[in-house]
């Protein structure tokens, strides 16, 4: 079945761009269209911003413990469709069936962590440095947030925007991925039925890249957008921290990754294989905390390299609906950057993990393949091994079924090889000696440090970001994103009835600092 999906403005569909309309079709089977979008342009941002601009003084003064049970009646309702949901997660971007689950599940520890935060949002009391008079701190909402997400994780990830967002009493314009519209309308129908919001507080626009930035170029300008909340390529990431810090804001900035993983001698290789396997292939490497690169000790290197390629050949690749470790690339166009990074590979390298790389066809088959390859976006897993710290395979993340593997002699190495690209996402380090993984936490420049886990997979109430080129050191999730949706005033309230000046009228205890204890 397909959808008609449009952006939604003040609670009514808004028309789309003239002669625009474009399919979104299905990964695994590229004949099947998911959803008609009707898209809307720049026009259609601004006029979204606008519409939230209207509705966002009501909704701040909608009392946050309503707020907090809107959330929670939004997580109940994403529960009752978890599996639609799921489904059309599966459909539109080709994330095998389970990890669709997971990801729902995620959008639901989202709303469970914050239904209570309705009735926290605390504030303080501070003592004052002087009589009658009483210090307070208050979070207030930024005002009205724009949140541009990616498509590898349609829903999970901008619910770690939205859900937050609302909470702390803004309205929102969200623009999702072009290639996830349906899982972003879905995602809006649940949650707008079922948090009851009120018209223009959560709009939807679907809207091409270009097409948004030039209507936040213009919302921005206007005065009608606080706060930019965006999750995608550090290229773009750059010039959306560019374009709000010329109008003095800060955009909480999730970018991409190239995520090290540090297999040391003490490690247990079995648990090391399984991890490299899941967080280098799983979604077809095409999360922003997939992993980037096995930095294993040299003497073991021979001994992990092979039980990876063993493991890799064995992965089932193919229908996501089916038990597989990945399925498709999520659209044509990671495919086509992806054959760009494969192109990287150079002489000096040993590939392994596959009968051959690139897309897999008739006439280039991976063995165990479900269902039919020549209908999707399929490509075989491809490990690099024998990679150099100046390989372009080794700086730069290769979003796509790709893991490079190189060696290290000492701990010290591993750190300095692990932060030459300069990204900061995630890292990962599988050792059994607690001083190597205090060490390794302490040198990496990463915001997030697995140990004996793998690179991907982080919980959603931890603080999930990073530093470099992988963002602006906003962090999400749990009450670290609360920092990103509201901003601190502190009141001050003089009730001495005189004026009493701070850091001049203070009473000062006069001190005996001569004094020592008899011997
Ligand atoms: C992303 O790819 O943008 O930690 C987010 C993970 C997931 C989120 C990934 N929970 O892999």
């Amino acid at each position: 079945m397909s959808r008609n999906v449009t952006s939604i403005i003040a609670g009514s569909p808004a028309a789309g761009a003239t002669g625009a309309r474009f399919a979104s079709t299905n990964p695994a089977h590229t004949s099947e269209i998911v959803a008609d979008v009707s898209p809307g342009d720049a026009s259609t941002f601004v006029a979204a911003t606008r519409a939230a601009r209207q509705a966002q003084q009501a909704w701040a003064d909608t009392p946050a413990p309503v707020r907090g049970r809107a959330i929670a009646h939004i997580g109940r309702v994403v529960e009752a469709n978890a599996e639609s949901l799921a489904r059309l997660v599966t459909r539109e971007i080709g994330k095998p069936y389970a990890e669709a689950l997971g990801e729902v599940r995620e959008v639901v520890d989202t709303c469970d962590f914050f239904l209570g935060e309705g009735r926290r949002l605390y504030g303080q009391t501070v003592p004052s440095e002087m009589p009658d008079k009483q210090l307070f701190t208050f979070r207030n909402p930024v005002g009205v947030v724009s949140v541009i997400t990616a498509g590898n994780f349609p829903v999970a990830v901008p619910s770690w925007y939205l859900i937050p967002a609302l909470l702390c009493g803004n309205t929102v314009v969200w623009k999702p991925a072009d290639y996830s519209p349906a899982c972003g309308a879905a995602l809006f129908d649940l949650l707008v039925h079922g948090g009851g919001l009120p018209d223009g507080v959560l709009n939807l626009v679907l809207s091409g890249g270009e097409a948004t930035f030039a209507g936040l170029e213009r919302a921005l300008a206007e005065g009608l957008v606080d706060k930019v909340g965006f999750t995608g390529s550090s290229a773009v990431g750059s010039r959306i921290g560019e374009l709000t810090g010329r109008h003095l804001q800060s955009a909480c900035l999730e970018l991409g990754g190239k995520n090290p993983m540090v297999v040391a001698p003490s490690a247990d290789l079995d648990l090391a294989v399984e991890a490299a396997l899941f967080s280098g292939f799983g979604t077809a490497g095409q999360r922003c905390t997939s992993l980037g690169t096995v930095i294993v000790h040299e003497s073991v290197h021979d001994d992990f390299i092979a039980r990876f390629d063993k493991a890799t050949r064995q992965a089932t690749v193919g229908d996501p609906f089916g038990d597989v470790v990945y399925g498709p690339m999520l659209d044509e166009k990671f495919a086509q950057r992806f054959e760009d990074f494969l192109g990287w590979i150079q002489p000096h390298h040993s590939v392994l993990g596959s009968t051959a790389t690139g897309r897999i066809t008739a006439t280039s088959p991976r063995e165990g393949f479900t269902g039919d390859p020549v209908a999707g976006i399929f490509y075989h897993p491809t490990i690099v091994d024998g990679v150099r710290a100046d390989d372009a395979i080794f700086l730069n993340e290769t979003f796509g079924p790709l893991v490079g593997v190189t060696t290290y002699r000492d701990l010290g190495e591993a750190i300095r090889l692990a932060n030459i690209p300069g990204y900061g996402l995630s890292s990962s380090i599988y050792t059994s000696e607690p001083a190597e993984v205090f060490a390794f936490r302490r040198g990496i420049s990463a915001g997030m440090v697995s140990v004996n886990n793998s690179t991907s997979g982080a919980e959603a109430h931890l603080p999930f970001g990073g530093n470099g080129k992988s963002g602006n050191g906003s962090r999400q999730s749990g009450m670290w994103v609360l920092d990103q949706f509201t901003r601190w005033q502190s009141m001050n309230w003089d009730y001495s009835g005189r004026l009493q000046k701070a850091q001049m009228d203070v009473t000062e205890l006069t001190p005996d600092e001569s004094f020592r204890l008899a011997d």
